[in-house]
């Protein structure tokens, strides 16, 4: 059975041209860039050339990118650089990494305010400036949501946070590759990115940050990326990273009408289906992102059931998945407890076809007509 695979905010596909360019790293050249040999240069050139790559997307030097483990290191090496100013500001609908991270610095004594968001998912830009004007500094706030796909006007928090003279966080991983931005565009001083999102090799990602706003790396014990980030280069990786993000210079446009095109479709027909609403209906998203209730039946049992049916989808963030934990993301936004197991998140990508969305639609209204089937199948 060929499987539709809408399930691309938890990853995406690795893209043939990039597992092209990983090969030889993988099988043949497996030098350690520290190394003076010619096997050790040839490595650090790959790595230099791959953030080269990076850097001609996002606008910037290629000296301005750190290579990371991916998202989540990315984003608690851009909240440690919050610990000189003894406080931080993080919107309430973070990716858990954000927000951990910022437990674990208000445990050690940083003040932590959480900015709140409205019923649409929006940054309440009061609450940034009361925060500012109290001589706030760190502010850290998403430009897309991995669960319901909002958008933040980084740019005009940017603006804020800066003539407030403080420093701008965004962590930019659903960001990339669904919507065009430069670093410079954002506003932000630093950026948090993830290979895996954009067709590239899991285990990669990157910090892009202003020179002034990096200071304290997060993993000391050797001098790699500029003393911000100890360890031996995944070079294979950082190389499939490059890779994807040249990819994406290319195909961004017709990638973003492609995702626009299935989405469009998909709530159209979506909201015909009795008892379905859009989650956050009026918020400007992402072009891939669908959220929906599904009265009387759990995410859950749903994911399961259109799996059998050879369909992969969400009931929520990959993340949360593990911790069976209601969504602080759907909390934020007002959501009636009593709603939150009964989501289902739909992200498609730049490869999936009208054709698989019709056939979802087929299937999951199938699916709906039929709910006396999920009392066996929740668990
Ligand atoms: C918004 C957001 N930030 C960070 C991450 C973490 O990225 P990674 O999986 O590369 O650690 C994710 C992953 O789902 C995400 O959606």
């Amino acid at each position: 059975m060929q499987r539709i695979y809408f399930d691309n905010n938890a990853t995406t596909p690795l893209d043939e041209s990039v597992i092209a360019e990983m090969r030889p790293f993988l099988e043949q050249h497996f030098g350690n860039a520290s190394s003076l040999h010619e096997e050790g240069r040839r490595a650090k050139f790959a790595i230099e050339s791959a953030r080269r790559q990076l850097a001609d997307l996002l606008d910037v030097d290629a000296s301005q990118i750190i290579f990371t483990s991916g998202g989540t290191e990315s984003n608690n090496l851009a909240l440690e650089q919050a610990r000189p100013l003894s406080q931080l500001a993080v919107s309430a609908i973070e990716h858990e990494s954000v927000l951990q991270k910022a437990k674990q610095l208000s445990a050690e004594g940083l003040q932590c305010v959480t900015l709140p968001v409205d019923e649409e998912g929006t940054l309440h830009m009061g609450a940034l400036q009361s925060y500012l004007s109290q001589g706030g500094q760190f502010v850290s706030v998403m430009l897309a949501n991995n669960e319901i796909g909002v958008l933040q006007d980084v740019a005009a928090i940017s603006r804020m946070v800066v003539a407030a003279g403080g420093v701008l966080h965004t962590d930019a991983v659903q960001a990339l590759g669904k919507m065009p931005f430069t670093f410079t565009q954002t506003g932000a001083h630093l950026m948090s990115l993830s290979a895996h999102k954009i067709n590239g090799p899991k285990g990669i990602g990157a910090l892009v940050f202003d020179k002034a706003q990096l200071n304290q790396p997060l993993i000391v014990g050797g001098g790699h990326e500029r003393g911000f980030r100890a360890g031996t280069e995944n070079v294979a990786a950082i190389v499939g990273f490059g890779a994807a993000a040249e990819l994406l210079q290319e195909t961004l446009e017709q990638r973003m009408q492609q995702m626009k095109q299935l989405t469009e479709y998909l709530i159209t027909e979506l909201v015909q289906m009795e008892g379905v609403d859009v989650i956050a209906p009026q918020a400007h998203k992402i072009p891939n992102t669908i959220m929906i209730s599904i009265p009387g039946v759990t995410g859950e049992a749903m994911v399961l059931s259109l799996d059998q049916q050879g369909i992969a989808v969400s009931s929520g963030s990959a993340c949360g998945a593990n911790r069976q934990q209601p969504s602080h993301v759907l909390s934020a936004i007002g959501l009636p407890k009593e709603q939150h197991q009964q989501v289902l998140r739909i992200s498609v990508g730049g490869q999936n076809t009208l054709d698989e969305v019709k056939q979802f639609c087929r299937i999951f209204a199938g699916q709906l007509g039929n709910r006396a089937q999920f009392a066996d199948l929740a668990w």
